[in-house]
Order: structure tokens, then C-alpha cells, then sequence
């Protein structure tokens, strides 16, 4: 375990935001977690690869980042520490003859946030895989392990995101197979190359790369918005408005039977004419609306500003709300 005091956290968030935190531990595979940083509680923030967080101002308590790798295989399982970065994951899992991952390829971000955010792209979620997860729970000080049904995993959602710093994601099981069945339901992906599972997933990380800016050129956190879910009404009511607008995947809910729409932010954005607009010093990605980056520099407040002005605008023109995906701190 390592402790820095008053240490920037621009190397710490994918937007590259330079704020401070008053206390920084750096928690690896094998240590122990006694420690007089638990004590903090209230005052401590988990941060994975800090790719979904935007920080407004310095942070007067201690965060905590797991770092390091280890990996395990156990026939069809694979247990992974959650501070590994999941694009190794997806590399490791191939290396080793087992599928299913491929389509998760390039998601920026930790194995721990992967159950946290239940990362997905391409027509795969990571909730699809998970096993179980084995956590610290830092207000019972316990280590205790959710099946995947515990996780209550929704779109870009579960129950650790309604628990924010309460768990410390230490490993997550996957299960994998030894099948490489291509996945490529999804429309982005036609025409890809896929005689084997490295092949898919080298075109996927490069279809992906051409709608985000490169990290060492600006700093974003991907999709910064959820992809709005809307009711039946309100779909039919936009579809006719705009027959232009990309087809919508319907859900239907299980209690309740009624039929909802998931739409794409994106679009929104795009058609309320942000692509490519730059606001104080934080911009709207020219080749993808639903990514907000780092144009020059910017803070928190030049992000959050933005995205707010795009949320009041896609209100008034489509009638439609849009949820951050990001975290703002
Ligand atoms: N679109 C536009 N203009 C834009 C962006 C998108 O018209 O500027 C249209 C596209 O043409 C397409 C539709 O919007 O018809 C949807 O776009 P896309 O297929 O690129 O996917 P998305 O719904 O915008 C989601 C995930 C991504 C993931 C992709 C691919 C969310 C919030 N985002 O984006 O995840 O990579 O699907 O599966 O669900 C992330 O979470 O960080 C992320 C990148």
C-alpha cells in the first residue's frame, strides 16, 4: 500500500482535470487492507482509471485506487483484480483461448468499474459475463461477494452505482467460453473482419478509436451521456418529427408489460447542432456528439456548464432529458 499527500489527480481522470486530493492510497493485489485511511469514511472516493469523473474542485479526503494486475483461470472462470485495466482483461481472456469478451474491446477504464458501471459497447454488456464480485464494504468493513443477480445490473447501471464509495471492488469472476461465436448483431460492425476473435477484436478497437479523440491529444470520458430512454408517446411523437432519427431499441419492462424506447444522445446532440461546438475550453467531439472533451486545458466547471447547455437545449427542442453517464464530482 502506498500513500501520497496532496497529490494532483490530472494523471488520475481520462479528462486530464487538474485538481488536488488531500490524501491518495494506492492499494495493489496482496495488501493487506487494515489501515487508518478506513477511518475516513465520508471523506474517501474510489476512482477506477478515473474515466467516467469529472472533478470540479480539489478533494479534502483520501482516494483510493487499486493498481496492479492479477489474473486467474479456473476452467471457464476468470477472476481479475479490479484495479486491472479491462482492455488487458479482454487481451488476457483471448491469450488464453476463452470468448465472449471481444465486443468489449478498447472500453477505457478498470475490472472494477466494469461491474460498477456495467460497461457495454457493440451489443454486449459486462453484466453478460460476470460471475460474482468480491468487495470490501468499507462501511461494514467486511469482505462479502455479490452474485450477478445481487448486482442488480441495468443499462449503464447497478447496485454498486446506487452505493457510491460504500464497496471496494476487489475481484470480479467472468465466465467465459471456449467458443468464439462472433458477435455482430450490432450495425457498426458489419463488414468486420472475424475469422478469429483477435481479428474482431482489433477492428473493434479501431472502430471505436475513430469516434473518440486520442487520450494524449484531449481527455474525455467517452460517452458522457446515458443513451435517453423514453416512453411510447413520446418515441412515436419524435419518430414522426424526424424520420430521420436512428432506429430505437425497444425494451419492454417486466412488471408493468409497457413498452419503452432507448434513443440514441448522440443524435440528439448532433441534431440540436453541438457536434463540433466549443464551450470556454471544453468542446463536443467533432466526429461524435455524445462525447464532451478536454479542448484546451479546461476545469470541471467548463464541462459541466456545457453539458448542462446541451441538456437544456435537447429538452426544449425534443422534449427529452439526458442523464450524465460521467460522474461529477
Ligand atoms: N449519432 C449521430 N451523431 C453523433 C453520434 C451518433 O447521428 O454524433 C447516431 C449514430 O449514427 C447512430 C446512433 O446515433 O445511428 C448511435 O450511435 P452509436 O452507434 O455510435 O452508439 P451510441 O449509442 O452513441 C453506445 C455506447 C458506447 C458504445 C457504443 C457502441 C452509451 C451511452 N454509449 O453509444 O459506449 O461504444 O454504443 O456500442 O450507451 C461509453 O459508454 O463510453 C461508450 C463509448
Amino acid at each position: 500500500m502506498k500513500t501520497f499527500e496532496n497529490i494532483s489527480l490530472k494523471e488520475y481522470n481520462t479528462f486530464g482535470i487538474d485538481v488536488k486530493a488531500r490524501r491518495m492510497v494506492v492499494l495493489e493485489p496482496g495488501d493487506d487492507l487494515s489501515g487508518k485511511w478506513k477511518e475516513e469514511r465520508g471523506k474517501l472516493l474510489v476512482i477506477g482509471a478515473g474515466s467516467n469523473m469529472v472533478f470540479t474542485k480539489d478533494y479534502d479526503g483520501t482516494v483510493l485506487i487499486l493498481n496492479g494486475e492479477e489474473v486467474r483461470m479456473d476452467g471457464l472462470f476468470v477472476r481479475a483484480w479490479g484495479g486491472m485495466m479491462m482492455d488487458d482483461l479482454v487481451q488476457w481472456t483471448l491469450d488464453n483461448g476463452l470468448y465472449g469478451m471481444e465486443n468489449l474491446s478498447a472500453i477505457p477504464g478498470t475490472v472494477g468499474a466494469s461491474a460498477v458501471q456495467n460497461v457495454g459497447a457493440y451489443g454486449a454488456e459486462a453484466k453478460d459475463f460476470i460471475e460474482r464480485v468480491e468487495v470490501y464494504d468499507l462501511q461494514e468493513r467486511c469482505h462479502c461477494t455479490f452474485s450477478n443477480a445481487d448486482c442488480q445490473f441495468a443499462y449503464r447501471d447497478s447496485y454498486f452505482k446506487h452505493h457510491p464509495n460504500r464497496y471496494l471492488i476487489l475481484r470480479v469472476t467472468y465466465r467465459l467460453s471456449r467458443e468464439f461465436v462472433p458477435n455482430l448483431g450490432y450495425k457498426a460492425l458489419e463488414g468486420l473482419p472475424h475469422d478469429t476473435a483477435q481479428q474482431l477484436r482489433e477492428a473493434i478497437t479501431e472502430v471505436r478509436w475513430q469516434k473518440l479523440p486520442r487520450p494524449e491529444e484531449h481527455g474525455s470520458a467517452g460517452s458522457f451521456f446515458k443513451n435517453p430512454v423514453v416512453d411510447e408517446a413520446t418515441y412515436r411523437r419524435l419518430r414522426e418529427q424526424y424520420p430521420d432519427m436512428p432506429e430505437a431499441h425497444s425494451v419492454t419492462q417486466p412488471l408493468s408489460y409497457t413498452v419503452t424506447y432507448k434513443l440514441s444522445a448522440g443524435w440528439l446532440i448532433d441534431r440540436a447542432g453541438w457536434k463540433g461546438r466549443v464551450q470556454g475550453r471544453a468542446g463536443v467531439w467533432p466526429k461524435n456528439a455524445l462525447v464532451l472533451y478536454n479542448a484546451d486545458g479546461c476545469t470541471g466547471d467548463d464541462v459541466r456548464a456545457l453539458a448542462k447547455a446541451i441538456q437544456q437545449d435537447v429538452k426544449q427542442k425534443f422534449g427529452v432529458a439526458l442523464d450524465p453517464e460521467a460522474i461529477i464530482i
